[in-house]
């Protein structure tokens, strides 16, 4: 029985507290690089400016990460944060999830790699793919594990290194990624704040919107695929954006609908962080006030996986979330995938 569907609760803070188990989010982190990628930098790659970066998706800038510095690194950096926040050493963690699409290498697993780094040697670890979705699929498989006595203490971490796979020669892309990770360490803390529900979706019908067709067993690296520009991401922009509004607020609703909440209640709403036309669109949809939207995007522009990881950090760290506020995440990605969960902080 899902400790979350399974029956309609009037107070939602009895969710999540099941046969004596809970899933609280202990601790969150994140990392950037140090570099900074202006529009202006940009202006100087392809054909754009400023002016239409700013106007068409709010960003201002993003961050690069050096030659040397990989998915595991800006994960592992996330994670020990998190893990120092949360009060928990390296031998506590049970399971290691990682959301990303730019995996080190294709195998082992950067979540093997970041086990290395952070000397979670007892830790199970495994990659998880669903794009922009990632996280918010990594809670939920996370509280699954906590919640079934599996495990009591999961890291997910959102890991990218999309610099690696944007191509620098198509201005419809590359002005819109960055790289970064964040991390949240999941504990089974009865009685506690924790994630209320989760919810996840897919259409794969909708697949080819967004995808790197080289790389895999249909399209391997050879001389003509690397020629054919194959190993970089590939965006209809329009058609991401229409579905990205319409599955981000059919997400939310349902999220909402099963905590019995109305989006008054929520504090903080933190949605994937695209573009600020996507943000407003579905705070409007939602009938949310702007001044409950957490954006973050102007400095980071889209990080995939580690989006609203980063933000959930941030948004707690600078203190617009206070213990006991109720936040809304949303999320949507190629696949297509999409996801939403309410956490009480
Ligand atoms: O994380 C996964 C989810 N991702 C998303 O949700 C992203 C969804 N999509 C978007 O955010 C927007 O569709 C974009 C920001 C990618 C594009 O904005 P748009 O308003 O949909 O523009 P468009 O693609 O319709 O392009 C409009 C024009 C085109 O020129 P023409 O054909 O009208 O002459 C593009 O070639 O803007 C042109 N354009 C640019 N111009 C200057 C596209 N990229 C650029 C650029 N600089 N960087």
């Amino acid at each position: 029985m899902s400790p979350t569907s399974s029956k309609k609760f009037k107070n939602p803070r009895a969710k999540y507290n099941f046969q004596g188990r809970s899933c609280s989010i202990s601790g969150v982190g994140s990392y950037v690089p140090e570099r900074i990628l202006t529009n202006a930098d940009l202006e100087k790659l392809v054909d754009t400016t400023d002016e239409w970066i700013t106007s068409r998706t709010g960003i201002k800038e993003r961050r690069q990460a050096a030659k040397d510095e990989f998915t595991s690194d800006m994960g592992a950096r996330a994670a020990l944060s998190a893990m120092q926040k949360a009060g928990v050493t390296a031998e506590q963690i049970d399971l290691i999830i990682l959301a990303t699409i730019t995996p080190d290498m294709p195998f082992p697993s950067t979540a093997c790699l970041i086990q290395r780094k952070i000397g979670a040697h007892r830790a199970a670890g495994f990659d998880l793919e669903a794009a922009c979705s990632g996280f918010i699929y990594g809670l939920e498989i996370g509280q699954q594990f906590i919640m079934s006595r599996t495990y009591d203490t999961v890291l997910v971490i959102g890991a990218e290194k999309l610099s690696s796979i944007v191509d620098w020669k198509d201005r419809n892309t590359c002005v819109l990624f960055g790289d970064g990770a964040g991390a949240a360490v999941l504990q089974n803390r009865p009685n506690s704040h924790g994630l209320l529900t989760a919810v996840m979706g897919a259409d794969g019908r909708k697949a080819d919107l967004l995808f790197m067709a080289g790389g895999g067993s249909r399209c391997p690296a050879t001389a003509e695929s690397v020629a054919a520009r194959q190993h970089y991401l590939r965006m209809e922009g329009k058609e991401t954006f229409k579905n990205a509004v319409q599955a981000m607020q059919t997400a939310a609703k349902e999220a909402l609908r099963r905590c019995e909440l109305d989006i008054s209640r929520i504090k903080c709403i933190i949605p994937h962080q695209a573009n600020q036309r996507i943000v407003d669109a579905v705070g409007e949809r939602l009938g949310a006030k702007p001044e409950q939207l957490f954006v973050n995007l102007h400095k980071y522009g889209n990080t995939s996986a580690a989006s609203v990881a980063i933000a959930l950090d941030e948004a707690v760290t600078s203190g617009r979330v206070q213990r006991g506020d109720l936040i809304l995440m949303v999320v949507f990605g190629a696949g297509l995938t999409w996801g939403a969960a309410v956490i009480e902080w």
